[in-house]
């Protein structure tokens, strides 16, 4: 008995593990700026994760323009994102520089 409380422990480890951990900083960032209304950094929300948004492979400054400037048609099969042009620059230069970070981690 006692050993399936282990396996037990040790599986909700792992999946609770198996979540991408957002530095602090980012995330408060991403709270700031409503993006976690709508973004989670491994499930679907709203909109894509930030994962999928990572295999996409965009440069930092690709991510910061398409925060200023959505492209719906990147992601059919969702609502389009509002433009958020009062993000300021650096903070959604800091945003994207973690979003690409993500793809080289899996
Ligand atoms: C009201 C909901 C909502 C909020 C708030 C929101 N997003 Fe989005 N986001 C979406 C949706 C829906 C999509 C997919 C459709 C699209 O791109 O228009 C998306 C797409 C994206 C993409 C992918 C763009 C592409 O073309 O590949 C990035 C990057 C992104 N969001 C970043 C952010 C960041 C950073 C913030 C906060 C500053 C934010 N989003 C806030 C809903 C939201």
């Amino acid at each position: 008995m006692k050993k399936y409380v282990l396996i037990l422990g040790l599986l909700s480890y792992g999946i609770a593990n198996a979540q991408t951990k957002i530095p602090a900083d980012v995330e408060k960032l991403l709270q700031k700026n409503t993006c976690l209304a709508c973004h989670n950094a491994d499930k679907k929300v709203v909109g894509p994760a930030y994962k999928e948004v990572a295999k996409r492979n965009y440069t930092k400054d690709q991510i910061v323009e398409l925060i200023y400037k959505p492209k719906p048609s990147n992601w059919p099969g969702y609502p389009p994102m509002a433009a958020l042009p009062n993000v300021p620059r650096s903070e959604a230069l800091k945003i994207a520089t973690w979003i690409t970070s993500l793809n080289k981690k899996k």
